[in-house]
């Protein structure tokens, strides 16, 4: 054997600096994630014709038939055999001796023969998806000669991984599997598979037949069904195309919350006894498990039997998260649980719970995996945290001394759009949470990016994943150091053809366009802004026809603008609406007095009107408080109308305020009112829809100020029963 593996230390490699030294000729591979260094020489390297043959050491048929297969349909015959050496014109694959949990490989073009070496299996997996990346943008059907390089590989993070909702909407096996080998193909080593919630119960449980034969299936609305789920034959195939791959598939069943399909099929399980139907709207609701009731526990644990025996990995995930508590506080089973085991609270009782499930779990020598809420109450023994709440749940999970993974809607939700996380907010997230010692940060175990699908169903998942998937998969086995986006983007530009030839059909990076606007003269000025010049950006203002746009748009009354864009003649499948309205307050000095929302903290004197998508950017949210605002018109001013625009949409918690009631002042000290504003629109009201409230007058003042009073708590009746409600608030327009 030509190439003996030192394997302690050629995989000390991630203790240098990560280096790429480009070949003399300038040509270079692009390979996403970045490998850890990449050295070119001036040689000839490997040359791929369409014939190849490779050779293979020790036990590594399977893993040689996967190559050959990524080789065929990319148009290269092969044929596979056992041997201890590479051959002249071969491709050798070779696992020598290191721990399986090294990821680490090796690979070597040189004329003679190509060389992929591995500590693992799982190493070498990866070894053979760089090789099927150099060769999906380098092979174009006749032999192809590939530089002299080295590679020398391994990941940053050990954990890695992508959840698919097939839950709100159910995605085929088929699908499944592709999504699996796309992961493999980045790097990516778990496959967070979303099995069960409100909407649908997607995995058979021989002991339940009910949990398919009706917790998978929901009204469509339409006097039909919707739904599906994975038989066992359906898993174990899924689970095994995935273990060929090196991904592990962890389950997730969600519990005690988000159970209503199964509640559907076994209302028994409930505090309240049901019925209840597989739930037909996207949130959060109140049936959920009775914990004071032991069929709940004896339920989950057969539930579970079945799930360990389908799927091997040592981790599974039990959700754990939005959890409404209303229905436990007022069950007579639940309280006597705690008062026998003196929980002194919901959350205690919550703690419970979870204990239980992880005991059972630990008992069959698996580990329990779940979202940050099972810290409430205190977190069980040996749990996983999985954290999506913000990077302080991870900060605290790991203190607490518990492996962490971190996905934070900040960076890893997929479901969100563009204008919250695009390429480069992923690229620019840091799995490790500032605040963590160098000895803490080790149990930071990786990230997942999360593909959530209320809104998503299968043919749209490919635009959401694809490309912000390459920068997390970046982020997670190569850890930049220095991040460069730019350098990052060139390559992901280039790796488009890539995708192109695995028909991924992939979204855009970023929105192509920001709206800016800015009060001139009484009027709305409005620029587009596109720093992509490849693209052509047209616009139409209300019925107008749609024009090039080539300078700033003046407007004076309310409109509606649509923005879209052509490359060439294509004209690309994305266009943005944003309602403009210029007023007399448009970028005034403002004060407010309530705690403003994060990652909702839109402009009210912009001009820029919401939409029902509220995280547009154009709405200013906030939890718990009432609102009071003043804007300071600067002069003396005659007023013939006030509005503020409020969104209700009950499902995620916003709500129309009680009432609003403007009020005017010439000195910014004294105020009077003019008059307050109520809605007709009830909270009980599950539509989405927005409203002026608004005043006519005819005064004159210098400062205004308006107070929504918010209706406070998620009414008893609602599923977040009992949590703080929200005001949304777009615009306070002075007319
Ligand atoms: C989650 O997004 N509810 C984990
Ligand atoms: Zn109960």
């Amino acid at each position: 054997m030509r190439f003996i593996l030192y394997s302690t230390i050629f995989f000390l490699i991630t203790l240098c600096s990560c280096k790429e030294v480009f070949f003399r000729s300038g040509r270079k591979l692009y390979i996403i994630p970045q490998p850890f260094s990449i050295e070119y020489s001036s040689d000839n390297g490997f040359r791929v014709g369409n014939r190849l043959k490779i050779i293979y050491n020790g036990k590594l048929e399977q893993e040689a038939t996967l190559l050959a297969i990524y080789l065929k349909t990319t148009g290269i015959e092969s044929e596979t055999v056992q041997g201890n050496a590479a051959e002249e014109g071969s491709v050798f694959l070779s696992v020598g001796i290191g721990p399986d949990s090294s990821e680490a490989y090796k690979m070597v073009s040189r004329e003679k023969e190509l060389i992929i070496l591995a500590p693992s299996r799982n190493g070498l997996l990866h070894g053979i998806q760089t090789f099927r990346q150099i060769l999906l943008r380098e092979y174009k059907g006749s032999a192809t000669q590939l530089p002299a390089f080295e590679i020398n590989d391994s990941p940053q993070f050990q954990w890695r991984g992508m959840l698919l909702d097939c839950c709100r909407h159910f995605m085929d096996k088929e699908f499944v599997k592709r999504y699996i080998d796309l992961l493999a193909l980045h790097k990516m080593n778990r496959f967070h598979w979303h099995l069960t919630d409100d909407q649908g119960w997607r995995i058979e449980i021989k002991k339940y037949p009910l949990l398919t034969q009706k917790g998978a299936w929901r009204s469509d609305g339409k006097g039909g069904r919707y739904g599906g789920f994975y038989s066992h034959e359906d898993i174990k195939e899924v689970v095994a195309y995935a273990a060929e791959r090196g991904v592990t598939v962890v389950p997730e069943i969600e519990l005690p919350g988000h159970a209503q399909a199964a509640l559907a099929a076994y209302p028994q399980l409930s505090c309240s006894g049901g019925p209840f139907q597989v739930e037909t709207e996207w949130g959060v609701f109140k049936e959920i498990y009775c914990a004071g009731n032991d069929s709940s526990y004896a339920f989950l644990e057969n539930v579970l039997t079945e799930v360990l025996e389908l799927f091997p990995s040592k981790y599974i995930h039990i959700g754990g998260d939005e959890v409404p508590k209303f229905r436990w506080e007022k069950c007579p089973k639940c309280r006597k649980r705690m008062k026998d085991h003196s929980l002194k609270d919901e959350h205690a009782l919550q703690s419970y719970f979870i204990g239980r499930i992880n005991r059972f779990l630990q008992s069959k020598g698996r580990l329990m995996l779940g979202w940050d809420e099972i810290m409430q109450g205190g977190l069980a023994e040996g749990a996983i945290v999985q954290s999506w709440n913000g990077f302080d749940w991870a900060v605290e999970a790991v203190k607490q001394g518990h492996p962490t993974i971190v996905s934070p809607t900040s960076h890893a939700y997929f479901d969100y759009g563009l204008n919250d996380i695009d390429l480069q907010k992923v690229y620019e997230f840091n799995p490790i949470p500032k605040g963590l010692s160098k000895k803490q940060a080790k149990l930071v175990w990786g990230g997942e990016c999360n593909m959530w699908t209320e809104r998503a169903p299968q043919e749209t998942i490919d635009s959401k994943v694809f490309p912000r998937i390459l920068a997390m998969s970046e982020v997670l086995w190569s850890a930049p150091k220095k991040r460069d986006f730019k350098i990052f983007s060139e390559r992901v530009s280039k790796y488009y053809e890539c995708l192109d030839r695995l028909g991924v059909k992939y979204g855009l990076e970023r929105i192509p366009v920001s709206i800016q606007t800015s009060a001139e003269n009484g009027k709305l000025k409005v620029i587009l802004n596109t720093d992509d010049k490849n693209l052509i950006t047209l616009y139409r203002l209300g019925k107008d026809s749609l024009q090039v746009y080539r300078q700033q748009l003046l407007l004076s009354k309310k409109d509606s603008l649509k923005v879209q864009f052509k490359r060439g003649n294509v004209t690309i499948d994305f266009s943005l609406t944003q309602i403009l309205q210029p007023h007399l307050a448009l970028y005034n000095k403002v004060w407010t007095n309530y705690k403003i929302s994060e990652s909702y903290a839109g402009n009210i004197l912009d001009g820029k009107r919401g939409s029902f998508n509220f995280k547009d950017g154009c709405w200013q949210g906030t939890q718990g408080y009432d609102i009071e605002s003043i804007v300071d018109l600067g002069k003396m001013t005659d007023i013939g109308k006030l509005s503020a625009g409020f969104l209700q949409y009950n499902n995620a918690w916003i709500f129309f305020p009680k009432q609003v009631e403007f009020l005017i002042s010439t000195d910014g000290k004294k105020y009077s009112s003019i008059g307050t504003v109520y809605t007709k629109t009830g909270p009980k009201d599950k539509e989405q829809k927005s409203q002026e409230f608004e005043l006519k007058t005819n005064k004159k003042a210098r400062y205004i100020k308006m107070k929504a009073v918010s209706i406070g708590e998620c009414p008893d009746w609602h599923d977040a029963a009992g949590s703080k409600s929200w005001l949304f608030l777009d615009e306070l327009v002075v007319e």
